[in-house]
């Protein structure tokens, strides 16, 4: 039996995969490299050391996703193929929705079609809203402020739709907070395209000098130091964290929703110290306008996560800060 692991090419399938494999795990992936490349394939194999099954394929081509259930024995599937661009969804929302939306509902079909109903589902801590209500917990009430989000919001609830009407389902629904870091080696880690949107891929690149300075969005927040607070945590963690999931969805029937955090909140300037430490360079910055949709604070209650699927981040911040930049050196010829 295998794992299909859709868009596992990613920041955070590349990772989810490396964890797979060297649980032993038989790991399929699906990917059409819209946002990644099939380099991350070979890197995967090359840090696992083991072989994946590739289909570059798109989630929208319906005969394809049908072939992988066809060709495999596909027992769970892990779902982070979508985009996830904020911006860009409220310039293009009509191709966020279809491919999100469309991709998703054509997966579960094939699922439903191939009798394999349990799923390890990407969702994001934007379904908590402009809340500032921190902790968040499951139970926080959900709202959306861009079309990525409420894509994120509606394959929750057609998640939970399917569950009512059909109780074999399983779905564990993943609300990841501020996933940063990379792997160990170096060869693994988010390689944004053009300028970075988010802040730890663009301190790393202000600290490598391929950016003159960090605009700091807001400093005059309720928070410690005045900047925007957020829950940072280690991609390997995270991806450690579909591990866990997967063995709930083959356990348990439902549609349950887990935060991935760590539960502690980091300002901007702490990141960018803590960038500085790792680094050893001095990173210029300069405190400029709030950006617009940004809540002040937000982290996780992951008590839920902990209790359910026993799972628990254990990596700090330096250690978060110092895997970002040895991949940043690495990948940027410095
Ligand atoms: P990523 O863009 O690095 O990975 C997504 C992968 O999906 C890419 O390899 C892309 O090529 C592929 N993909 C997209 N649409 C596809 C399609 N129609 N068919 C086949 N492949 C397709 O993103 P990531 O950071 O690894 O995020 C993974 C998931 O986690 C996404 O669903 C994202 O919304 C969610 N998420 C990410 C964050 C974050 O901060 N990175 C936070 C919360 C939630
Ligand atoms: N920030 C800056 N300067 C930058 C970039 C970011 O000061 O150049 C600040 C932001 O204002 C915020 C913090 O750094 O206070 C983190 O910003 P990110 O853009 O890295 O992350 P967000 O918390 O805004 O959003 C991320 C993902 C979203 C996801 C959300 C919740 O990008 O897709 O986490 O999981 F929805």
């Amino acid at each position: 039996m295998a794992i299909l692991v859709t868009g596992g090419a990613g920041y955070i399938g590349s990772h989810t995969c490396v964890e797979l494999l060297n649980a032993g795990k038989e790991v399929v992936v699906l990917d059409n490299f819209c946002n990644s490349k099939p380099e991350a394939i070979a890197k995967i194999e090359q840090v696992a050391g083991r072989r994946v099954v590739l289909y570059e394929s798109d989630l929208l081509d319906r005969k394809a996703v049908t072939s992988v259930f066809r060709e495999n024995k596909i027992e769970a599937v892990i779902h982070f193929a979508g985009l996830k661009a904020v911006g860009e969804s409220v310039e293009i929302p009509l191709k966020y929705y279809h491919n999100n939306l469309t991709g998703t509902i054509i997966l579960l079909e094939a699922m439903a079609h191939f009798n394999c109903k349990k799923l390890v589902f990407s969702s994001s801590a934007t379904v908590y809203g402009l809340s500032d209500n921190v902790p968040f917990r499951e139970t926080h009430p959900l709202s959306a402020t861009n079309p990525y989000g409420r894509t994120k919001l509606m394959l929750e609830e057609i998640m939970r739709d399917t569950y009512v009407s059909d109780n074999e389902w399983s779905f564990a629904l993943l609300r990841y907070f501020n996933p940063i870091g990379a792997h160990k080696s170096g060869l693994l880690g988010e390689e944004p395209n053009g300028v970075p949107n988010n802040l730890l891929p663009f301190v790393a690149q202000v600290a490598a000098g391929k950016l003159p300075y960090l605009s700091v969005y807001g400093g005059d927040y309720d928070t410690k130091d005045g900047t925007g607070v957020r829950d940072y945590l280690h991609v390997v963690d995270l991806a450690i964290g579909h591990l866990n999931a997967f063995d709930y969805v083959l356990d348990n029937k439902g549609a349950e929703a887990f935060n991935l955090g760590t539960g502690r909140g980091y300002s901007v300037l702490e990141i960018v110290k803590a960038i500085e430490r790792a680094s050893g360079v001095t990173v210029p910055y300069k405190i400029s306008a709030r950006r617009a949709g940004d809540i002040p604070v937000c982290y996780a209650d992951p008590a839920k996560a902990k209790k359910v699927l026993g799972w628990e981040a254990t990596r700090d911040i330096d250690e978060m800060c110092e895997d970002s930049w040895r991949f940043t050196k690495q990948n940027s010829g410095i």
